[in-house]
This record gives structure tokens, sequence and C-alpha cells, in this order.
């Protein structure tokens, strides 16, 4: 397991739509693996495949201390709820701002062995979820909030 370079605003490869994964396989693993190791490096709690350079829909959140859910393909199921609280990402280092999240989400996904799964999730871990989800089609939380829009003008250099 190793640590991988985050991919950080600016670089056009946030930009991009991830491709689903096909293959279940040890790339998968290693790349999945390696993710978790970068996230517990740079103190993240959610990590996606596109912010270590590889655009595929893979994604790794971290639930609890030792207890870490790993979230394949995903589709977003349901939302429900509106809340309001700070947020950040690996990718933009050093500003947070609030951002609008549901505050419930249900999801279907598959883990890293090809099996299907639903995971609903509230609250925190629902903010998570959509945030990473949103990396896989290319958008950063500092695209959906006016301090966002005017932090990304001046930070998000070609
Ligand atoms: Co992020």
């Amino acid at each position: 397991m190793s640590v991988r370079k985050i991919v950080t605003l600016g670089n056009k490869t946030l930009r991009k739509i991830s491709k689903p994964v096909v293959d279940f396989d040890q790339s998968l693993f290693e790349l999945l693996d390696d993710m978790k190791t970068t996230m517990l490096e740079k103190r993240g709690v959610g990590i996606s495949a596109v912010q270590v350079g590889v655009l595929r829909r893979a994604i790794v959140i971290q639930l609890d201390d030792d207890e870490f859910l790993e979230i394949i393909n995903p589709e977003i199921i349901k939302t429900r709820g509106k809340v309001n609280e700070s947020e950040g990402c690996l990718s933009v280092p050093g500003f947070y701002c609030d951002v609008e999240r549901p505050k419930y989400v249900k999801i279907s996904a598959y883990n890293r062995n090809g099996e299907p799964f639903v995971f609903e999730a509230k609250d925190y871990i629902a903010r998570c979820v959509c945030h990473e989800i949103d990396h896989l089609n290319g958008v950063l939380f500092v695209d959906l909030t006016d301090e966002g829009r005017a932090y990304k003008l001046e930070h998000e250099v070609n």
C-alpha cells in the first residue's frame, strides 16, 4: 500500500467524468488500498479515485476510527432534507466553506468483489457520500456556493 499524489484544484483531471469500474481485479484492490492509505496520510475522511489521478468510479470513506466503506459505481437512489455545514477537500487544501447537502442519502453500489449493496447515510456521512460522488462527475464543492466560486476563480489556474 502506498501513498499516491493528490490531484489539486487547477488540474483538469478533476473536471473529467470518471468511468465505471468494469474489472473487479487486483489493480482495483491496489487502487482502493492506496486510496485509503493516501486519505489517512493526508487526514481526509473521504477520497475518490480521480483525486489520485485515476478516472474510475471508486470511493473510500472513513465511517469510524477503524471502519471504512468502499463504494464502486454508486448511484443515488434517494435523498431527503437539506443541511448547510462546513466542508473541505483534499484537492482544495486550506479552503473550507458551508455547502448545502441532503440530510439523508440512499445509494446503490458495488463492493470490491463486484457484489451489489445498498447503503443509507445521514448527516456527516451523507455529506461525505454526496461530496465524493460529485467528484466522479467532475464537480467540486467550490462549485456549489458563491464563496467557493470566488475562491475557484482565484485559484483554479490552468
Ligand atoms: Co473532495
